[in-house]
């Protein structure tokens, strides 16, 4: 097999950045390592193999196609093409056929996927995307002949149709291996299941050329016992024309496809998904109305027509991320600001953290606190979508100022199961509020009239709801003046209030605990921090008083920490339902914890006196490894009621001294904060991909994007990632690598430039779009400091300060800003 990356020395791959591309060199990734398709509504995930599923906004409600979790072989079902020569048949995706190929790769690019394969001279290429405002899948096939004799090649198709709830799916056998419905006319093959009572939506799969045969149902294709990697249909070439009733419905096209020698051909495939009204469901008894199907497939029927949406989809890509971009002495910081991160923080904008290889899509909706949180990754691509979300979680906020912790995407309604109380929650949407403000300059957002818990007779302004996050917090502080935790912070597993014995129960929707006066000290820090930028919004806006009354709390927090929170060298973390601390010297487990330190580090708390300097040291010393920053130390060894979930995993893993890489980014501004470029760098480059090349079979997980944890000091692996895609970590890093190490930094007065990068660098471009204006900046460091006083040019002119103001400026603008001691 050709492995053009042994030149790079890389096992598994190489990054392509000139086509911003990641090229997968072999079906056998440590883990599958996977791509999402789709922008719009209508998602898919897709491995280097083709493995994986679409749905339409609700991975539970709505998934179109079936995929196996946790099964083996990994990564079981997906959108498979079987060729079948002279004999032999492989897959054109690498699997789940196991025939070794002459070539394979997988190029996972922005929103699409393309696998090339070779087998004896007979040469495929199947591209995979989403096209915008479209719901549906295109995959294009094209085939080429490179021996010298005509050929015929087989082709098979096959997807398995899930039956709409993806849960149901996996359980109610009983029901739902009876109510398995198909039509098929022509090319396209309709799945129907459901639609004759009240679904109004069904989905198909079509092709854009005359098939020789088909198969719908699963057993006829497969043959009984048989796997995907050898389908009777392939191994016989015979498809028999089923017709699925009940059991397990697929979609298999069979098409015969002679190619002279030289020839290339190509097939255009679309899974579509498709509404229809309820009165126009039908177009005789038991007949679908086939119309927006045809209307769908149609506008793919040509080697042109996909071309042009590709090209759409491309182009939308790079006008996304080109409204950021970076060109430091450092490729791999390059690489990861220009492209991976950007594009994963759209992954997290879209899916928060309902389906990925290890968010099943039953499980969870989208949560307060994480897409609070994410906007911070994406507010300078997509400000209109960030509006709408602050919007949508706004909705979601009680009367009382706090939140529902998660809502479906479907219904945008809070979700009851989980309830609230999360005491960390509220204050993210000032976070992600005045994030959004000051990229757009749009204050608008404040006048907004939004519904407490989606009732439209109680509303309120955007404002006024931040208002009531900030005095939720005021409303609910513990015996040291400091904000009780409810069921936990952003630490989901430190749940001080649960005391669960019962195997049976969640960790997450449980709270005894009447006294209730557990204490969270990083809900102190991010109360101080996000307090701040409250009482800076309302003075903003010109509301004098509350912002004076505001900063009361915020100054009285401020010294509540340091009275109640210092332990002689950290901050500690929390007050236990006993009054007892944890994070402290005293604790012989949990001593230490990463939460309290970057929080309150970030909030300024102790920048006055060297405790926000003495609180990093002491994370330097006990808790930073070659891997990244663990989220406390020692590890839990046993179980504790009264600490919760967190003592439930095993030493090293998850919030049990795992490496969390969501909160390294807080350790990393709070060092850029103090001017310490090098340590800063150091956090930063230790949990980002594009820094592990050298470890990829260690860390496991897609050397592109960023994971949930990676496995800490304690654990058998330390440095083996997990939970790829959906994290909290890919907005944190943009935010950190782009405003605190470059220093590129929106504020209500205009763009701020006061970077902290290695001393190393003597010249980085950054190229910004910012409130309509484009600014060329040239940062130069003559002195090879990491941070400093700034001067400022723009176009030649010096100007004072080192804030850029929109107002003066539209079009295009050069920027030069040097760095001196
Ligand atoms: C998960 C959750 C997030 C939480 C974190 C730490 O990533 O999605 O909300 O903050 O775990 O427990
Ligand atoms: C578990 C995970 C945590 C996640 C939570 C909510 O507790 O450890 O990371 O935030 O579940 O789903």
């Amino acid at each position: 097999m050709q492995n053009p990356a042994t030149e790079t020395n890389e096992k598994f791959g190489y990054f392509d950045d000139e086509n911003y591309e990641y090229v997968i060199t072999t079906p056998y990734t440590p883990t599958p390592w996977i791509n999402y398709l789709g922008n719009d509504g209508f998602y898919g995930l897709i491995s280097n193999t083709a493995g994986g599923y679409c749905f339409y906004r609700d991975p539970k409600f709505r998934r179109l196609t079936r995929y196996r979790y946790n099964n083996v072989p990994v990564d079981n079902g997906g959108r498979y093409f079987y060729l079948k020569c002279d004999e032999q048949y492989w897959s054109a995706t690498g699997l789940p056929v196991d025939t070794q190929l002459d070539e394979y790769s997988c190029r996972h690019g922005m929103g699409y996927s393309r696998f090339n394969a070779s087998k004896n001279g007979i040469a495929s290429e199947v591209t995979s995307f989403i096209p915008l405002d479209t719901k549906a899948e295109v995959h294009s096939l094209k085939l080429t002949n490179n021996t010298s004799e005509t050929k015929t090649v087989d082709v098979f198709s096959f997807i398995e149709w899930c039956l709409w709830n993806a849960e149901d799916d996996g359980a109610n056998f009983q029901r739902n291996l009876s109510t398995g419905e198909v039509e098929v006319a022509g090319s396209t093959i309709f799945h129907k299941t459901e639609y004759r009572e009240r679904r109004n939506h069904y989905s198909f799969y079509s092709v854009n050329r005359e098939v020789a045969g088909f198969e719908t149902d699963r057993e006829t294709f497969l043959g009984p016992y048989r796997g995907f990697d050898r389908p009777v249909a392939v191994e016989s070439g015979v498809t028999k024309n089923s017709l699925a009733r009940g059991w397990s419905p697929i979609a298999s096209h069979h098409l015969k496809v002679e190619l002279a020698p030289g020839e290339s051909q190509s097939l255009v495939f679309v899974l579509g998904y498709c509404e229809v009204e309820p009165e126009n469901k039908w177009s005789g008894l038991n007949v679908i109305n086939k119309a927006p199907a045809e209307a769908l497939s149609s506008r793919f029927d040509t080697d042109e027509k996909v071309a042009a949406e590709l090209k759409k989809l491309n182009d939308y890509w790079f006008n996304l991320l080109s409204k950021f971009t970076v060109e430091s002495p450092d490729d791999k910081f390059n690489r990861a600001v220009n492209i991976w991160n950007q594009y994963q923080n759209m992954v997290t904008f879209n899916l928060s953290r309902s389906a990925s290889f290890y968010e099943s899509g039953i499980g969870r909706g989208m949560g307060f606190r994480d897409s609070n949180q994410d906007t911070i990754g994406f507010a300078h691509m997509v400000p209109e979508k960030v509006k709408e979300r602050i919007l949508d979680l706004s909705a979601t906020q009680k009367t009382d100022g706090s939140a529902y912790h998660q809502y479906q995407p479907l219904t945008k309604k809070g979700n009851a199961n989980i309830g609230g109380n999360f005491n960390d929650d509220p204050m993210w949407m000032v976070l992600s509020t005045a994030n959004y403000i000051k990229e757009t300059g749009d204050f608008s957002i404040l006048d907004e009239v939004v519904p407490f818990d989606s009732d439209l007779d109680n509303t309120a302004t955007h404002f006024e709801h931040l208002n009531r996050a900030f005095n939720h917090v005021v409303n609910n502080l513990g015996p040291h003046g400091l904000p009780l935790i409810g069921r936990a912070d952003w630490n989901d597993c430190l749940n001080l209030n649960c005391f669960s014995e019962d195997p049976n129960e969640s960790y997450q929707t449980t709270q005894r605990g009447a006294s209730d006066i557990a204490e969270s000290v990083m809900i102190a820090g991010q109360f101080v921090l996000y307090g701040q930028e409250f009482v800076d919004l309302c003075k903003k806006i010109g509301k004098d008083e509350l912002a004076a009354s505001c900063l009361q709390h915020v100054e009285l927090m401020r010294e509540t920490v340091k009275q109640h929170a210092w332990d002689g060298a950290w901050f500690i973390r929390a007050y236990n339902a006993k009054g007892e601390k944890i994070g402290s010297n005293e604790n012989t487990e949990g001593k230490i914890f990463i939460e309290s330190q970057g929080f309150c580090a970030m909030a300024g708390i102790g920048l006055d006196d060297g405790k926000a300097l003495q609180a990093m040291n002491s994370v330097e010393e006990h808790l930073s490894t070659d891997f990244g920053i663990m989220l406390n130390q020692p590890a839990y060894t046993s179980y504790d009621k009264y600490i919760g979930e967190i003592t439930s995993y095993p030493p090293g893993y998850k919030e049990n001294a795992g490496i969390f890489c969501h909160n390294n980014p807080w350790i990393t501004i709070s060092e850029a904060m103090l001017g310490r470029g090098e340590k800063a760098y150091e956090y930063y480059s230790k949990i980002t991909p594009a820094f592990l090349q050298d470890v990829q079979d260690l860390h496991k997980t897609e050397p592109y994007v960023y994971s949930q944890m990676i496995a800490g000091a304690d654990a058998e692996h330390p440095g083996e990632a997990k939970n790829s895609w959906l994290t909290g970590t890919a907005a944190w890093n943009y935010y950190a690598a782009t405003q605190y190490i470059l220093g590129i930094k929106p504020t209500y007065e205009g763009l701020s430039i006061d970077p902290c990068i290695l001393p190393a660098w003597d010249n980085v471009k950054i190229n910004r779009e910012f409130r309509g204006a484009r600014y060329e900046i040239t940062l130069r460091n003559p002195q090879g400091i990491s941070k400093g006083a700034i001067s400022l040019t723009v176009d030649g002119q010096e100007i004072v300060g080192n804030v850029i103001d929109p107002i003066a400026y539209s079009g295009s603008h050069k920027i030069v800003a040097t760095l001196s001691k």
